[in-house]
């Protein structure tokens, strides 16, 4: 039996605890200090190139990428940011399958992506939390627009819960939405990519994937899953050799004026967090795509010092820095939001 097929079967008391002598063989302290020493020098030989072409990179404009007649999937295509990513996709020449689960505002934003760039675009309805609605998704766009090139992941509730708000039923939702619908996404479009050597997938995560908050546990749980599964599959595709053929970027916004609700919720809080528009949000992932960011805030330069700085500092520091830049969130009875 492989070994993730006896991993699913613990229950039947097929369970083999390891024993001590499987994990540690008496190494001699002889060979493990020169085994250490070799794999130093090793590593030491091999850095130099690294950094020498990372320092030159540095210094260098980057290049960007063309990826004009390409086909584009972006998921939540109807609104928001999804919307403004489909019209600043189209002007780089790109083919848009515009997906979201509200049909007359994919179909809406198709047809503007037609109209002002003349490119091909086609809405299409899909339930990203659904396997088989994104199976039959994939199907749809390959006969109507050929192949995706490049996936945006970019659907999500904005659903700011606690963990003691929200029914079950709520919570099962924002984490097959936010975060599990990537998997199905990326499962069904990667193995294309793969196939043609060529394939760029970007998820938008959120400064929220970054910094923690105990006012919307959910939603930053989502999204601290989404940048761990972002750099897994970013190291996958180097161990698989495809690295230099398929690209990853994971791009972590602060506030974007999109729903009118959700500004107005966040309002009501009176925390001074960044705003920033659809377009400016699009602008920041297109450009870092085009030139094969891994990682990018999509804010201003504080909020990028911020969450670089976050895991450096003391989370006394941290707490304090916060309450006094962005404010202290009320307690959860004074909150506007579900109960
Ligand atoms: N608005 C912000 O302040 C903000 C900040 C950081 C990150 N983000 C992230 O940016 C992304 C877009 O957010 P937005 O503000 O544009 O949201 P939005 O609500 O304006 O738009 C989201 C779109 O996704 C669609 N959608 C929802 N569930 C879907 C499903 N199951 N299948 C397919 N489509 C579905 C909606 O119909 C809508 O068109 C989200 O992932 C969000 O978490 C937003």
């Amino acid at each position: 039996m492989a070994y993730h097929e006896q991993y699913f079967s613990h229950a039947d008391g097929s369970y083999v605890p390891a024993s001590i002598a499987q994990t540690t063989k008496e190494i001699p302290l002889s060979t493990a200090l020169l085994d250490g020493v070799t794999k130093v020098i090793k590593l030491l030989v091999l850095i130099v190139p690294v950094l020498l072409r990372d320092f030159v990179q540095l210094l260098l404009p980057a290049q960007k990428k063309s990826i004009k007649g390409q086909v584009a999937l972006v998921t939540g295509g109807g609104n928001g940011l999804g919307r403004a990513l489909c019209l600043r996709l189209a002007q780089e020449g790109c083919a848009v399958a515009v997906a979201d689960i509200d049909l007359p505002s994919a179909q809406n934003t198709a047809k503007e992506v037609r109209n002002r760039y003349g490119v091909n675009a086609e809405g299409f309805r899909v339930d990203v939390a659904d396997h088989q609605s994104v199976a039959e998704l994939r199907k749809r766009i390959e006969s109507a627009l050929g192949p995706v090139d490049i996936l945006v992941n970019n659907a999500g509730l904005l659903a700011m819960l606690s963990l003691s708000e929200g029914s079950v039923q709520d919570v099962q939702r924002i984490i097959n939405v936010n975060l599990l619908s990537h998997f199905w996404t990326i499962r069904e479009f990667k193995d294309g990519m793969v196939e043609r050597r060529r394939g760029h997938i970007v998820a938008i995560s959120s400064i929220l994937g970054i910094l923690p908050n105990g006012r919307s546990i959910c939603y930053n749980t989502t999204k601290f899953g989404v940048r761990g599964l972002m750099a897994s599959l970013n190291d996958e595709l180097y161990s698989d050799g495809l690295a230099e053929h398929i690209h990853t970027t994971c791009v972590y916004p602060a506030g974007i004026k999109t729903r009118k609700d959700f500004v107005d919720f966040v309002k009501d809080l009176k925390l001074t967090i960044p705003w920033h528009s659809p377009e400016y949000v699009a602008e920041a992932t297109v450009t870092g795509m085009l030139t094969n960011k891994t990682d990018l805030i999509a804010s201003s330069t504080i909020v990028k010092f911020l969450c670089y700085c976050y895991p450096l500092f003391p989370k006394s520091f941290v707490r304090l820095a916060t309450d006094v830049m962005v404010g202290k969130c009320p307690p959860l009875t004074r909150r506007s939001s579900l109960k």
